[in-house]
């Protein structure tokens, strides 16, 4: 007969209770007072775990959370044990800098998933750059301006829409999101996807919008994402990141095989791809799938945004309204403005230009921080050193008000400081939509 010592086995699980409590304090106490980051401030969550920043993705809000963190900690914030966010000029320039050596952080592995060919995601500087160039030329600025008639094409389309419903109340992101998404149909297939003529999007933006939602928290707990892709085989997708490289890619695949099916341009993006691809085998059709993919999950989204921020500024700001309209009228008096508009004229209407800077300066986008990893020797900003392997990055809504940059004003709606030519220069540099037009040869 077995006797039970219970007082022996009571001790043991205090024991083990206590060396559990023990191993945290240790580990509280070495992330507060000894990790290489704990000079840095930051909320104490995130100097014990990651899933701080998971927490703050989730709540579909950080592009405010990481202002005010900054506001509260200053220029450097610990946001995780091993990461840090950013504002400061300097160094903004350093971390982004086409062709340095801070690579994307292993976040991205969440974007890529199983991807063999992802611009967004690839982490190989040198696989990112040979994958690049084989597709750079469908997306330069040449190819844009070419497919302007089809871009021509939705824009009357919705303009016959929304004099149709002229006189309501109209839900004007949602149309906006419409046309987005039929521009990116016509330039990527020569057609556009129906929407703006449907008035309905069939469900697809809030699965888009579901999936970067998962995206965007999965990337700060990289393990639960691995632990899906493990068991998905068994189990199917239960999260909506998969959709990116799943859902979507059949919608990518299915557009594909009906632009085949009924021709289109031969320079569209898919048609310049093909062309590519005679030249270069390299670029398998799988791949042309995943570039497409992007286009519809990437691409319109943005584009959406972008428009939604110009139209709401303009709203709420009447002054800059009216002399964006003063911009038009002298412009088509002088004969200037074409029905629609040219990419070319509108590229010269000076006071456009700086409303489109200034919208996506206030409402860029891009609403998280774009994790790289420091390079060997780390880095010096300020006083402060920060050793290699720490993963750094910036947030563009922090870098878009950092008064350091656009002045005690940063805050409000005012295009004209676009409009200083020398002011200009220096400013593009810090809008990071504009940055990152500039620096990366895709576009
Ligand atoms: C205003 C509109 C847009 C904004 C603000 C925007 C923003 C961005 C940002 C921030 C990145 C870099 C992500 C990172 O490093 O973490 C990126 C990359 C990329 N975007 Fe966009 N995007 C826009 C429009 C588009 C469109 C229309 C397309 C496709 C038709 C597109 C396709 C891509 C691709 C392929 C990459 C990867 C480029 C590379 O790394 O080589 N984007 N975009």
């Amino acid at each position: 007969m077995i006797t039970i010592n219970y007082p022996f086995l009571m001790n043991l699980c205090a024991a083990q209770i206590l060396l559990v409590f023990g191993l945290l304090l240790l580990y509280v106490i070495y992330q507060c007072f000894f990790s290489p980051l704990a000079g840095f401030p930051g909320p104490f969550w995130a100097k014990l775990t990651k899933l701080y920043r998971a927490y703050i993705s989730l709540r579909g809000n950080a592009h405010r959370d990481f202002i005010a963190l900054h506001r509260k900690y200053g220029n450097i914030v610990r946001v995780a044990p091993n990461e840090l966010s950013i504002a400061d000029p300097k160094a903004f320039r350093e971390i982004y800098k086409a062709g340095n050596k801070f690579h994307k952080a292993a976040a991205y592995n969440v974007v890529q998933g199983t991807r063999s060919f992802d611009l967004v995601g690839q982490r190989n500087e040198n696989i990112h750059s040979e994958q690049r160039r084989l597709v750079a030329r469908a997306y330069s600025m040449d190819s844009m301006v070419y497919l302007e008639p089809k871009v021509n094409l939705v824009i009357s389309q919705m303009v016959e829409q929304l004099d149709n419903i002229s006189g309501q109340t109209i839900d004007l992101g949602l149309w906006l999101q419409l046309f987005a998404f039929d521009v990116i149909g016509a330039i990527s297939f020569s057609k556009p996807f129906g929407y703006v003529k449907a008035a309905d999007d069939h469900g697809l933006f809030l699965r888009i919008q579901n999936s970067m939602s998962s995206i965007a928290w999965l990337m700060h707990a990289g393990w639960i994402f691995r632990l899906h892709q493990t068991l998905s085989p068994i189990f199917g997708d239960w999260l909506a990141a998969a959709d990116r490289n799943g859902h979507f890619f059949k919608v990518a695949t299915q557009e594909i095989e009906a632009r085949k099916a009924r021709g289109g341009d031969s320079k569209d993006i898919l048609g310049q791809l093909f062309t590519a691809q005679e030249a270069k085998p390299q670029l398998t059709d799988q791949d042309i799938t995943f570039m497409m993919t992007s286009n519809v999950f990437g691409g319109s989204d943005t584009t959406a945004i972008s428009l939604c921020a110009v139209f709401h500024m303009l709203l709420k700001n009447p002054d800059a309204y009216n002399c964006l309209m003063d911009e038009f009228k002298e412009r088509r008096s002088l004969g200037k403005l074409s029905d629609p508009v040219t990419f070319e004229e509108a590229e010269s209407c000076e006071y456009l230009q700086a409303v489109m800077y200034e919208s996506m300066r206030l409402h860029p986008p891009f609403g998280m921080i774009m994790d790289r990893d420091m390079p060997a020797g780390g880095m010096n900003i300020s006083k402060h050193h920060i050793p290699e392997g720490t993963v750094v990055g910036t947030i563009p809504w922090v870098i878009h008000t950092l008064p350091e940059i656009w002045g005690s004003d940063a805050e409000e709606f005012r295009p004209e400081r676009w409009l200083d030519k020398e002011n200009q220069k220096y400013l593009s540099e810090y809008h990071t939509t504009r940055y990152i037009l500039i620096q990366d040869p895709g576009y």
